[in-house]
């Protein structure tokens, strides 16, 4: 049996093989297609919604204590850590008492390839409950709930 120059001849099954090349197509889609992938770039795109008063010291702290990690607006920064605007952290997913535990315990990594997220000891419970509240109006305006 003979198959295009593009195929291989799969003696066994006698048939020819297209999967190989259709594999070798999508990688290179997904390479030349990808998001950009530059460290330090921002993950996803953050619409802003105005801020309540809470959400806005939320802000305060949360660019203090967490957006050298999670990025301006919780967008995530390739090569550094995950967007916290992310359906992964949905309300239902991520109760708030999650961030009450990445703060004060850390995070093992899991969800990610960024490694482990340490204990951040300056902020205090209170600090978190309004950090919440800025992400959790982030994740709203961007569909997340
Ligand atoms: C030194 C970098 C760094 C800093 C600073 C940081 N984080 Fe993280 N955080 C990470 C990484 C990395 C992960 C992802 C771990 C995984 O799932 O693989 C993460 C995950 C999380 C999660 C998900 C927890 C879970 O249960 O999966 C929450 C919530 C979170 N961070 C909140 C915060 C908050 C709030 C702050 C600021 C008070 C903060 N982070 C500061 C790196 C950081």
């Amino acid at each position: 049996m003979t198959c295009p120059e593009s195929e291989t001849n799969d003696h066994e099954m006698g048939q020819c093989d297209r999967i190989g090349a259709g594999r070798l197509l999508s990688v290179s889609a997904l390479l030349s297609d990808g998001p950009p992938t530059e460290a330090g770039k921002p993950m996803v795109a953050v619409t802003v919604p105005s801020l309540s008063i809470q959400e806005s010291h939320g802000e305060t702290l949360f660019n203090d204590n967490c957006a050298s990690c999670h990025g301006v607006n919780a967008a995530g920064q390739y090569g550094v850590a995950p967007p916290l605007v992310h359906v992964i952290y949905e309300p239902n997913h991520h109760g708030d008492m999650s961030f009450q535990m990445a703060a004060s315990r850390g995070v093992r990594q899991h969800h990610w390839q960024f490694g482990n997220m340490p204990p951040i000891p300056n902020v205090s419970e209170n600090d978190v409950i309004n950090i919440v509240a800025y992400v959790r109006g982030l994740q709203r305006a961007n569909g997340i709930h």
